[in-house]
């Protein structure tokens, strides 16, 4: 029996984000320099989080299928496969990703600095492909007007909706990720009444109350999203963000989905963009369009620090500065959870 720390995938919202997509360069030695990385990461964290600990500065990893296996090889994670791309009443692209590294922080200058030292030890290894600064908008709310992430689990249910346990022997505390990069047509969703908007999501503007059943319509976003499995909701965790950038009149939601099965998210898609039945889709697609689509496998807190043995061809080990033995102890956030699996 033994006892595995997963990454920080259930931490609460933070006031910033920042969320790296990467790709890996060919070659061997980009690989050698993603290894090495992955068992620096802790002590990298721990050098930016110390200088301010009540910034609670995390950090998560992944990697998407084709670089699983050229980094891993086997055994791989069960259910982890790229993402797939759905055309629906509404399209959801799949874009390129080996690495999703994703930064929360109360403070933007610790995810900023964080993503710095590490896009700077990769060097030439890996290239950022999307880049995204997310911030809290207002209370927590996204650029369409609604409070994001009420419905999240949290303590215990965040970790039983995200931790991978007995299912998959090999990779018990490591997670699936999607992440969809949307951008809204604002002004086309303003010119829509509050009360279709209200239909649209399925809670009230301002003060964030679900519709009542008889009144919620089927196609209603939190309708859409909330699936069962023998009776129980399926529950997976968001850290969705707004971001924007108002000179190029650019106005989105990062939507970032955490689950111990990617299945889970891709239903959830299926219903959205395809619709529940078929046709009945999602009108927030209608005003939010997804311009990337990518999944991820992120191992388990332990995983990723003997990565650089992992599957690897049989080089040594090459000593990295930063890297050591970390415990999480210092409390900032590191990439340990709080809770553990037998
Ligand atoms: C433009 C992108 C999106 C926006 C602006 C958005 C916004 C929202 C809002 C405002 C809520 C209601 C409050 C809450 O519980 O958080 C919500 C709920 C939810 N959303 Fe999204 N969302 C987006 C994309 C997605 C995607 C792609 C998924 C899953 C694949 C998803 C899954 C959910 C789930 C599971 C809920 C909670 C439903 C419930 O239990 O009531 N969302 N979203």
């Amino acid at each position: 029996m033994s006892s595995v720390t997963h990454q920080p995938v259930d931490a609460p919202l933070t006031q910033a984000a920042m969320y790296l997509v990467l790709t890996i360069n060919p070659g061997s030695e980009p690989l050698d320099a993603v290894r090495s990385l992955c068992a620096d990461l802790p002590g990298l964290l721990r050098s930016v989080g110390f200088r301010d600990l009540d910034g609670r500065l995390s950090c998560i990893m992944g990697f998407g299928s084709s670089a699983w296996d050229r980094l891993f090889g086997s055994p791989r994670p069960k259910e982890l496969h790229p993402f797939k791309e759905i055309q629906g009443v509404h399209h959801a692209v799949s874009t390129p990703g080996d690495i999703l590294l994703h930064i929360r922080a109360t403070r933007m200058d610790l995810c900023f600095e964080l993503a710095t030292q590490v896009t700077t030890r990769l060097g030439d290894a890996a290239a950022v492909v999307d880049e995204v600064h997310g911030f809290k908008y207002f209370d927590a709310r996204d650029l369409i007007g609604f409070v994001d992430g009420t419905e999240n689990p949290d303590g215990p249910d965040a970790v039983a909706a995200t931790v991978i346990g007995d299912e998959d022997g090999d990779f018990v505390g490591g997670s699936y990720v999607i992440v969809q990069k949307y951008l809204h047509d604002l002004a086309g969703w303003n010119a829509l009444p509050v009360e279709m908007q209200e239909r649209i999501i399925g809670r009230t503007k301002q003060t964030n109350i679900e519709l009542a059943d008889d009144v919620k319509p089927s196609w209603a976003h939190n309708a859409l999203t909330v699936i069962e499995e023998d009776g129980e909701e399926l529950d997976i965790v968001r850290g969705n963000m707004p971001f924007g950038d108002v000179g190029k009149g650019e106005f989105g939601t990062y939507f970032i989905g955490y689950a111990r099965s990617p299945s889970r998210i891709e239903r959830m898609l299926e219903n959205m963009f395809i619709g529940r039945p078929p046709g009945n889709y999602d009108r927030l697609l209608d005003f939010s369009r997804a311009v990337t689509g990518s999944l991820f496998f992120v191992p388990s807190a332990g995983f990723l620090e003997n990565a650089p043995d992992f599957g690897a061809p049989q080089t040594p080990d090459t000593s990295s500065p930063g890297a050591g033995a970390p415990d999480g102890s210092l409390g900032i956030g590191s990439l340990k959870g709080e809770s553990s699996h037998e």
